[in-house]
């Protein structure tokens, strides 16, 4: 399916089911899902803790195959495209648990991963360009240049929005990344969401328990019972 301009969209559920295989039982988490998402559009996905919202996220940013159904980028199947090319190239994710290399510095967890995902250096360097963006978001030199397991909880969150943004692909996706910060840093962290879409024409997806981060996204979507439903946003 193509939008208005008959350009793909950058992403497409087809039919997404996915089940986990139990000790005793198996767990269909998601049924039968199908959403396109557009480019230049900050999404948030609303949903109860077990509801299914890390795994959409892991499935639609390529960690995972789906059990049933397609999930396709710019109109090409993942699998084609290759899971691990879709997640270096293309989508960048902040995880509900950070995932960051914990035997690294803050600015270092930042450079590695533009390394990997093959951002120009720039002017200034991959370092100057990490300890810009950690600073933006409140991080200073000294503790940029700490090790990760030496900073607090909400400061290892900002790493890991750091790490992403610095990573400059079509798809940001995020699991709760405000939870642990306070609610000025969490502005701004949403402010730079909607720059990242209404600016750079960016896809952006997040899955949150937080109603004033819905509020604040182009498109609020509800998951429940496996099921993905739409409900028009608040812009
Ligand atoms: N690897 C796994 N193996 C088996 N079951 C799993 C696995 N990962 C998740 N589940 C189960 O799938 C369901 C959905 O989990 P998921 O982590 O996607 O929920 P969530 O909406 O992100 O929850 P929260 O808001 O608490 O983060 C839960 O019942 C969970 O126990
Ligand atoms: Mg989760």
């Amino acid at each position: 399916m193509t939008s208005a301009t008959g350009t793909p969209p950058v992403l497409r559920l087809e039919g997404v089911s996915h089940t986990y295989a139990g000790q005793r039982r198996r767990t269909t988490v998601l049924k039968d899902i199908d959403h396109s998402f557009e480019r230049g559009t900050f999404y948030t996905v609303l949903g109860p803790s077990g509801s299914g919202k890390t795994t959409l996220l892991s499935l639609a940013s390529g960690l995972d195959a789906p059990t049933r159904g397609t999930v396709s980028f710019d109109g090409q199947d993942l699998t084609t495209l290759g899971l691990g090319r879709y997640r270096n190239r293309h989508a960048a994710t902040i995880f509900q648990h950070y995932n960051l290399l914990t035997y690294m510095t803050a600015v270092q967890n930042v450079t590695t991963a533009m390394e990997i995902t093959g951002v120009k250096p720039g002017p200034g360097g991959r370092r100057a360009r990490a300890l810009e963006l950690l600073e933006r978001i409140g991080l200073d030199k000294d503790t940029a240049t700490r090790n990760v397991m030496r900073l607090s909880g909400g400061q290892q969150q900002r790493v890991a929005i750091a790490r992403a943004l610095a990573c400059d692909v079509d798809i940001l996706f995020a699991d709760e990344p405000t939870g642990n910060l306070d609610e000025d840093t969490a502005r701004g962290i949403i402010d730079t969401f909607r720059e990242l879409a209404h600016e750079q024409d960016k896809c952006v997806i997040v899955v949150t328990h937080s109603q004033r981060l819905a509020a604040r996204s182009d498109r609020v979507l509800t998951l429940r019972r496996g099921r993905l439903t739409a409900g028009k946003g608040p812009r």
